[in-house]
């Protein structure tokens, strides 16, 4: 028989933060979060001013199983309560990916339940339906700290990219100016606290693609020209730094907005209007404040909503994996225990229909 509601157990281990979580998801695509923990390695990468893969691996390999203990007392549940256990299995680190699929592996044939392997992105592109209430059709730009894109949410499992970045992602931009900078780790957090403190025009740094008709992003020479820029200064006081940030920042929001304007009037061109109500951003980088206040003016001039999961739900979390291995299981979907960890795992090669570009 059917089920109309299922309790998934969910691991997220694919770079540097451990979690878990129960939701339960029902056949209405509704879910409620029963429990949900994040244990950060921020304290452990710290002193090297980035994620050490090794570290990452040693460091979920210690938390996992105490942290699965807690989110089943969370929930007041028993491990035999749950009906599938989903895992990240990629993109990201693939050391952290093995260490939480082989754990959910392990689950599922110890209690005889479904496995469900999640690609990361999709955790973060369904979440504002577990956060929000919405349903697709809608545009989203995700943004993190290995991926930048701009796709339109046609339904659950069906996903049109519309742009992407050509080098680094946004939360890179970020995070290396901030090592640069040395300003403190993780580098997105850091350099928008500093950036309240400048002025966002003192530096003029480029808009990368910005007159190109496509919705492609590129932010290494954004990165290459603060570097250059601040080796002019000489020496660089607090306020210089602030204003570098705010600068810098100002920058990298301006190509976020262009290309995602392009992207909607691309997609509003091909759509019946009406339909698209809602433009979506989701993950670490969409936690920016100076970005949601931007995206929300944008969305509003082109009458849509503006919708961002709450702060905690951006950032890497195992909610949105229960979530999506939830989902997956209420449309008949599992997988075998033989499913491969992936350190690359492209959303489009989930079930894209098709690829635009230009
Ligand atoms: O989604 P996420 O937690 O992990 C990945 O899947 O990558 O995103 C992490 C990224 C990092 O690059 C981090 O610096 C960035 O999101 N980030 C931010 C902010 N909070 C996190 N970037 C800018 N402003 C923030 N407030
Ligand atoms: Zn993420």
């Amino acid at each position: 028989m059917k089920k109309e509601k299922v309790k998934i157990l969910g691991i997220e281990s694919s770079c540097d933060e451990t979690a878990v979580s129960i939701v339960e998801v029902s056949s209405s695509d509704k879910g409620k979060i029963l429990s949900n923990i994040v244990f950060s390695q921020i304290d452990q990468h710290s002193p090297f001013g980035g994620v050490v893969p090794e570290i990452a691996s040693r460091s979920h390999v210690e938390s996992l199983s105490p942290l699965i203990d807690q989110a089943l007392n969370d929930a007041t549940l028993k491990i035999q309560d749950i009906d599938g256990v989903a895992a990240t299995s990629g993109p990201g680190l693939i050391g952290g990916l093995i260490v939480g699929l082989t754990t959910a592996k392990g689950i599922a044939v110890g209690l005889d339940i479904p496995l469900i392997g999640v690609n990361h992105l999709e955790g973060h592109a369904l979440t504002p339906i577990l956060t929000n209430d919405i349903y697709p059709p809608y545009i989203l730009l995700l943004v993190s700290g290995g991926h930048t894109q701009l796709i339109m949410v046609k339904d659950i499992g069906q996903y049109i990219q519309i742009g992407t970045t050509i080098d680094d992602a946004a939360g890179e931009a970020f995070d290396k100016a901030a090592k640069f900078l040395d300003i403190g780790y993780p580098g997105g957090p850091a350099l928008e606290k500093i950036a309240k403190k400048g002025n966002n025009k003192k530096y003029k740094f480029p808009r990368p693609l910005q007159n190109s008709n496509d919705c492609n992003f590129s932010f290494s020479g954004l990165k290459t020209s603060l570097i250059r820029e601040a080796k002019n200064i000489e020496p660089i006081d607090e306020k210089t730094i602030s204003d570098l940030a705010a600068s810098y920042q100002q920058a990298i929001i301006d190509c976020i907005k262009i290309k995602s304007e392009k992207a909607i009037n691309k997609m509003l061109a091909q759509n019946n209007t009406s339909e698209i109500k809602y433009f979506v951003a989701s993950g670490g980088v969409a936690s920016n404040k100076a970005i949601r206040d931007n995206l929300t003016l944008l969305a509003q001039k082109h009458k849509m909503r503006f919708i961002a999961p709450p702060m905690k739900f951006c950032t890497d979390n195992a909610a949105m994996i229960a979530w999506v291995g939830g989902l997956r299981l209420l449309r008949g979907q599992s997988d075998e225990l033989d499913t491969p960890a992936r350190a690359r795992w492209p959303l489009e090669e989930m079930k894209i229909h098709e690829v635009l570009n230009g």
